[in-house]
């Protein structure tokens, strides 16, 4: 494995899986303190928009639960509550510093009744088929090298006809919007991180996973190759980020 020697992670094209793996551990356990903050800037503020639009599309009509997996610091799983006065929320992330953020935002906001938190592998759901009408996860899949897996157990444990939500950041199509994003993702944003992060090499980690992104058809083919019908995409913000929608087959 090749690494620069001024960046402490190695290119994620570069790694094998199980070194990603600890890499992204290791990142979430030290940013914690900042994460939050550090998203708001680094989106102007768009990504509380984007967790919002994703919240209002969920459905709730028969468990009336919702399963947000890799919830970090807690905000898709706190918006959807919002959004969703009668559900219940499960929020599910391997890594305990981020859940102990969530944890006291959820207190703050007097959601404790009803988000819980669990820590767990987003490939190893501890929940029986079919127990939440939707699962969702926001800026997670990027750092899960094994997607197909990772849909294959959101859709086990949604009831038929229930949705699975992906929120990730993308990397435009459009060539103009493009020459602009790519000098501030490899740029502007390890420079921000730099002044503000405790851990800026995450930043380098995080511009480096968007590049290697699939482009948003494609992600969304690899969706429906894993099962999952009707499958819709929403690019949010000149499509910086995206929004993709899928169903389990059924009732019927
Ligand atoms: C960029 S953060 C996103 C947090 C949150 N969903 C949000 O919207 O801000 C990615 C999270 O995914 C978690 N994660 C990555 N791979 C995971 C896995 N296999 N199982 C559980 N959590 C995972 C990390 O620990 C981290 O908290």
């Amino acid at each position: 494995m090749k690494q620069d020697p001024k960046n402490r992670y190695p290119s994620v094209s570069r790694i094998s899986d199980a070194q990603r793996v600890r890499v992204v551990k290791e990142i979430f356990a030290t940013v914690t303190g900042k994460y939050d903050f550090l998203n708001h800037v680094l989106s102007a503020g768009q990504d509380i928009h984007w967790r919002r639009f994703a919240a209002r599309r969920m459905n709730f009509e028969h468990t009336f639960r919702y399963l947000d997996v890799a919830a970090g610091t807690g905000d898709l799983g706190i918006a959807t509550a919002l959004s969703h006065p009668g559900i219940h929320v499960v929020g599910l992330d391997f890594v305990r510093e981020m859940l102990d953020t969530a944890q006291k935002k959820i207190r703050r906001r007097n959601l404790s009744t009803r988000i819980g938190l669990l820590q767990g592998d987003a490939l190893h759901l501890p929940f029986p088929d079919g127990g939440f009408d939707a699962a969702g996860i926001a800026f997670g899949i990027r750092n899960i090298p094994d997607k197909q897996s990772a849909f294959r157990e959101m859709l086990r444990v949604v009831v038929p006809g229930g949705q699975v939500l992906i929120l990730e950041m993308t990397f435009p199509q459009h060539p103009f919007i493009k020459r602009l994003y790519a000098p501030y993702l490899t740029r502007l944003l390890p420079a921000l991180a730099r002044a503000f992060s405790p851990n800026p090499d995450a930043y380098r980690y995080l511009a480096d996973s968007i590049l290697d992104f699939p482009p948003p058809p494609r992600f969304a083919r690899s969706m429906e190759q894993a099962g999952m019908v009707d499958v819709r995409r929403h690019p949010l913000t000149l499509g910086i980020t995206h929004l993709f929608v899928g169903h389990k087959p059924g009732p019927d």
